[in-house]
């Protein structure tokens, strides 16, 4: 029996969906925990490309299973519409089920998204991804929301809809904002349910029979571990846990399951929305980091914030999450870089901390006190092993592995399936 969990180590976009992918070459099951398709998870190989947002990134191995569990806000339309993009794709061999414990997402959520923010001054705005993320969230945590048992239940929607859309309606014509019309949603939606239903099912209970079974399972993380609610860097964060203690919760399995985690973090770092990000820079380096990096947002396309590694960081996900193994992404975007910063702590009012301050205004006046090291310029996209590699990257790779006292196992020198190299086997 194998639970090994993938987490986001920073703000996201940091190679999950392609360490998935990977895992998922010798795992049995995939599952997809928390968040919705705010999260935009990038897959390649065979020279195809893809974007997955919903589906778990397990979804190209036909004999995975893979379950959108518990923990997800579902948009049944987007949902459709990534199954739909595989079928054009030709990507017709896997196995699919999605929690009835789930909540659906629905077209005012996306509304309230956007309302929620225009009602913000410009530094308060989370800058989200107007997905109706945090709106469906807050249905769940104010008992409204409708799960999918409910979805697919044509009377139980009716009703639950027609209450939850007379209820947002009174703000959105308080606002000025479009009305909603029950029998409008609940025609074009009970079509999606009907399409959806024979993929219902409860998930606690297929993660359990695998479990007894001796299956190894891998859980996607999406967003980061600074992103989450409860550890992120509140209130410029998403509505959900990232972290791997996220995990039992919601999926329903046991915590003493969990026998890995894998923290994912790129070379360097990127954030996308507001909030503060002490390494952030803006320079001819950044902008060379963002174009090799292609660093643009997968669900929105918005141009990424650029700031060198952060150990506090990375210190503050291993603590929260209990990680035990350190992907390092993207480390050919780093070639040709005269010289490298990692953050070893930050400067809060002339003393050196070493933690993420909870109240924002303190983390706002965090600097970043770094170590520098020489880069490399040889290319690296091709190495494939740790010794291949210029001795100048191999000391990069090994000082972030010391600063956060956690074993390097993985590390990535291209987006490709085949650029990936293991360095201790985890499944
Ligand atoms: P996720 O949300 O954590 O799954 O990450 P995204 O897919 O949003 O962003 C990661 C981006 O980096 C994608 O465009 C990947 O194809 C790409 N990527 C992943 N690993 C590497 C790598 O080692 N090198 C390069 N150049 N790109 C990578
Ligand atoms: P993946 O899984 C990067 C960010 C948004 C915004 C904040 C809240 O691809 O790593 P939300 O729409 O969730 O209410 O937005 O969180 N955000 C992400 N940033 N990667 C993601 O997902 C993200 N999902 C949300 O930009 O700052
Ligand atoms: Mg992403």
């Amino acid at each position: 029996m194998k639970n090994v969990v993938i987490v986001g180590t920073q703000w996201g976009d940091e190679g999950k969906g392609k360490i998935t992918d990977f895992l998922a070459g010798k795992a049995d099951v995939v599952v997809r925990f928390q968040g919705g398709n705010n999260a935009g998870h990038t897959i390649k190989f065979d020279g195809n490309k893809y974007a997955l947002h919903l589906i778990p990134s397990g979804i190209f191995r036909p004999e995975a299973m893979n379950i959108l569990a518990n923990g997800m806000v579902i948009n049944p339309k987007a949902l459709l519409e990534e199954l739909a993009m595989l079928k054009k794709n030709n990507i017709t061999q896997y196995n699919l089920a999605i929690s009835n414990r789930a909540h659906v997402l629905l077209p005012y959520h996306m509304q309230l998204d956007q309302l929620y923010e225009d009602l913000k001054s410009n530094e308060k705005k989370v800058g989200t991804t107007k997905k109706g993320i945090g709106p469906a969230y807050m249905d769940k945590v104010s008992r409204i929301g409708i799960r999918m048992a409910d979805f697919i239940d044509e009377e139980t929607f009716y009703d639950k809809l027609n209450d939850n859309i007379t209820y947002y309606n009174n703000l959105f014509k308080l606002y000025g904002y479009d009305q909603f019309d029950v029998d409008n949603v609940y025609n074009e939606f009970k079509e999606y349910a009907k399409d959806i239903k024979e993929l219902v099912t409860d998930t606690s209970l297929l993660l359990h029979k695998y479990n007894e079974e001796g299956k190894k399972i891998v859980y996607e993380g999406a967003q980061g571990n600074l992103l989450c609610i409860d550890h992120g860097t509140y209130p410029y964060v998403t509505s959900s846990s990232p972290t791997a203690a996220s995990v039992p919760l919601n999926t329903g399995i046991s915590p003493q399951f969990i026998t890995d985690v894998v923290g994912i973090t790129k070379a360097y770092s990127t954030r996308v929305g507001s909030g503060h990000f002490a390494t952030e820079f803006d320079n001819d380096v950044a902008k060379q980091i963002r174009t090799v990096g292609n660093e643009f947002g997968t669900t929105t396309g918005r141009p990424r914030r650029i700031g060198w590694i952060d150990t506090v960081v990375l210190r503050h996900s291993k603590r929260v999450s209990g990680i035990n193994h350190l992907s390092v992404m993207l480390l050919d975007v780093l070639t040709g870089i005269k010289e490298l910063k990692i953050c070893v702590a930050y400067k809060l009012d002339g003393k050196e901390i070493d933690y993420i301050p909870a109240n924002i205004k303190d983390y706002n006046r965090c600097k970043p006190v770094y170590e520098t090291l020489d880069g490399w310029s040889e290319d690296i996209t091709n190495v494939s092993s740790f010794s291949d590699l210029p001795a100048n990257a191999q000391r990069y790779l090994e000082r972030i592995s010391e600063l956060t006292g956690i074993q390097l196992s993985i590390f990535s020198v291209g987006p490709d399936r085949t650029q990936t190299i293991i360095l201790n086997n985890i499944i």
